[in-house]
């Protein structure tokens, strides 16, 4: 098994993909960033150079730091261009077939000696490492959004992952800068497990009518500190990852307190997936946010 990261695959080039793509490449990581949809990643490198832009306005980053990070990262829409990377982080839909197929379709890509990792949210790391060829080398690397701003990352072993692999997701995270919490492998882990089910009692508290959306979101601000009120931040998670997490935490721990809402099931069904979309609990397509309820 390869013993130290140089090169980088990352499927999936969504808001978390282009986000791991950005942080790899500012750490000297070569990078191919791939997606089914040319558009998408068209739009992740837009995004990645915005980003980029940006933290040298703000004095985070130097002009050549960026330069450099940009000339690290290549996008391709052919899965054939990972045969020669260390590590493949999968970050497409949080949809256990999406992910089944995409590892059934790699694997006999990339080397034998390549890691595995997948930024699931939610789903069995157990389970998806048993669908690949390599479940000792395979991975759970959980990122947090927007993953340029957040410092955590959860590693998962699923019940196979061997110790050399979680020694070098652990050095990877380190040289990115990032901060681990180590979580078994459970529905939905750490973060989620206790996150996703206020979002959903959020968008209950919507649905029942006890409040707006506005008053509710300034209530979690105001009233429990919190930076974004947690229908803002479900808008900003995407409501159809939050839909998957809540049908993970269901199904995983048989409990009804974990049940979606339907609000948040109409929501996914009418397409309106939160920022991504420019439609969620808020409508993004003016100059401001305007709640929609
Ligand atoms: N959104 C969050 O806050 C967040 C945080 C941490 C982890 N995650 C996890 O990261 C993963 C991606 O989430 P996201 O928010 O970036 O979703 P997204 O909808 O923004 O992006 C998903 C991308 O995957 C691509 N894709 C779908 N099938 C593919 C395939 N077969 N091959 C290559 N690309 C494919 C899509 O074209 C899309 O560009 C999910 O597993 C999610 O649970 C999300």
């Amino acid at each position: 098994m390869v013993s130290e990261i140089k090169k980088i695959g990352i499927i999936g080039a969504g808001q978390m993909g282009n986000g791991i793509a950005h942080v790899c490449g500012l750490s000297n990581y070569d990078v191919i960033l791939n997606d089914i949809s040319q558009e998408n990643l068209d739009k992740a490198m837009a995004t990645i150079q915005g980003n980029l832009a940006r933290q040298v306005a703000s004095g985070k980053v130097s002009e050549e730091t960026k330069n450099n990070a940009l000339d690290k990262i290549k996008a391709n829409v052919a899965l054939e261009s990972l045969a020669d990377v260390d590590l493949v982080i999968e970050a497409a839909t949080e949809n256990e077939d999406v992910k089944r197929k995409i590892f059934a379709a790699v694997t006999p890509i990339i080397r034998p000696d390549a890691i595995i990792a997948s930024n699931t949210s939610s789903i069995s790391i157990t389970r998806l490492a048993a669908s690949t060829d390599r479940a000792e080398h395979f991975i759970g690397i959980h990122f947090m959004n927007p993953v340029p701003m957040m410092k955590l990352i959860e590693l998962v072993r699923g019940i196979a992952t061997d110790e050399s692999t979680f020694a070098v997701a652990k050095q990877f995270a380190d040289n990115l800068g990032k901060t681990v919490a180590v979580s078994e492998d459970f529905p939905a882990f750490m973060v989620n497990r206790i996150l996703l089910p206020m979002i959903n009692e959020a968008i209950y508290t919507l649905y029942e009518g006890v409040g707006t959306v506005e008053a509710i979101d300034t209530a979690l601000r105001l009233g429990a500190n919190h930076p974004m009120g947690p229908l803002q931040l479900a808008d900003f998670i995407g409501l159809d990852t939050c839909l998957s997490i809540m049908q993970v935490l269901y199904d995983g721990l048989a409990d009804t307190k974990y049940r979606p809402c339907p609000l948040l099931v109409k929501y996914v069904e009418a397409g309106w997936l939160g920022r991504k979309t420019q439609r969620g609990f808020y409508d993004y397509r003016g100059e401001t946010p305007i709640p929609t309820r």
